[in-house]
């Protein structure tokens, strides 16, 4: 059984300069809770309550949230604000979380591999902190009922417009006899978009076998000079099964945001917002006069 999630949260988050010049992306807020906290309590929601940051420098802030906060209890238990001391602790209590730091930025690849001595040799998961998935499209209990049927590692994949496929890792896929279940029989990190095997994309979710950490030692610097995820699992697709070999791919048809990309991240704000019992009646009358106002 799937424990362990692993969320890499060591990149430099230049993408959103100067908001992370001192705070990490991943505290960047998605209405009122940082993009990671959504992050880990998707992995929680799959039961997945171990949960291993590989983080790197100017992290603090990320560590302080997951842990208590002593002054902020005190002061809401003496107003007697106990929803505001509600919202302070759960994500104290959201999951038993650890941590490894990835001294030197050298990719997914190798953040991952530093998750080894934690992981062991079960499967386990990887959830990237910028992709932010709707819960209520949760894609990760397909992935981990996929690899407990046909073992292995599984990846999601989203189909995107094939202009945008150099932003991601591509797959090439054949069907399985399951619904939205594919076999992965290539993968490519950010190819140019005439070479893309297709236009199904990686997006931030795996489910991993352990192998991958034995692949992921020899994986040479790929694209970038950093050493990809993405290249140690094409080699996996290409491993016996016997060997903890063969990636599936679950496609993904929900609602996905990259809070990493400026754009995106104001669509998970609107959207968020706009379906909040609390704000979304307020701010949707808003948001329809302004877009009146646009036109
Ligand atoms: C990483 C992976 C890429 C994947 C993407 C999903 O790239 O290397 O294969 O498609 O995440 O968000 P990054 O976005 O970190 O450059």
């Amino acid at each position: 059984m799937v424990t362990k999630a692993v969320i890499p949260a060591a990149g430099l988050g230049t993408r959103f300069l100067p908001a992370t010049k001192a705070m990490p992306k991943e505290m960047l807020p998605v209405v009122d809770k940082p993009a990671i906290q959504y992050v880990v309590e998707e992995a929680v929601a799959a039961g997945l309550d171990d949960v291993l940051f590989v983080t790197g420098r100017s992290k603090r802030s990320l560590e302080d949230h997951f842990d208590r906060n002593l002054e902020l209890e005190v002061a809401l238990s003496q107003k007697g604000d106990l929803e505001r001391l509600a919202l302070v602790n759960a994500s104290t209590e959201l999951a038993r979380i650890h941590y490894v730091r990835q001294g030197d930025p050298m990719g997914l690849g190798h953040a991952v591999l530093l998750a080894e001595q934690h992981v062991g040799n079960e499967p386990f998961a990887v959830l990237l902190g910028d992709d932010l998935i709707d819960e209520r499209d949760a894609i990760l209990p397909a992935m981990l009922k996929v690899q407990e049927k046909f073992g292995g590692s599984v990846i999601a994949l989203m189909e995107v417009p094939p202009d945008q496929i150099s932003l991601y890792g591509c797959a090439a896929t054949e069907f399985t006899d399951v619904y939205d279940v594919v076999r992965i029989t290539n993968l490519v990190e950010k190819p140019a978009v005439g070479e893309a095997p297709s236009n199904l994309a990686i997006i931030g979710r795996y489910v991993l076998d352990p192998s991958v950490f034995g692949v992921l030692a020899k994986t040479a610097p790929g694209r970038g000079g950093e050493i990809q995820l993405t290249d140690a699992l094409r080699d996996l697709a290409m491993t016996d099964p016997a060997k903890g070999g063969g990636v599936h791919g679950v496609i993904f048809r929900g609602r996905r945001y990259d809070t990493g990309d400026k754009l995106s991240y104001l669509q998970a704000v609107v959207r968020l917002a706009a379906d909040r019992d609390d704000l979304g009646p307020e701010f949707r009358a808003w948001l329809a006069d302004f877009v009146r106002e646009q036109r």
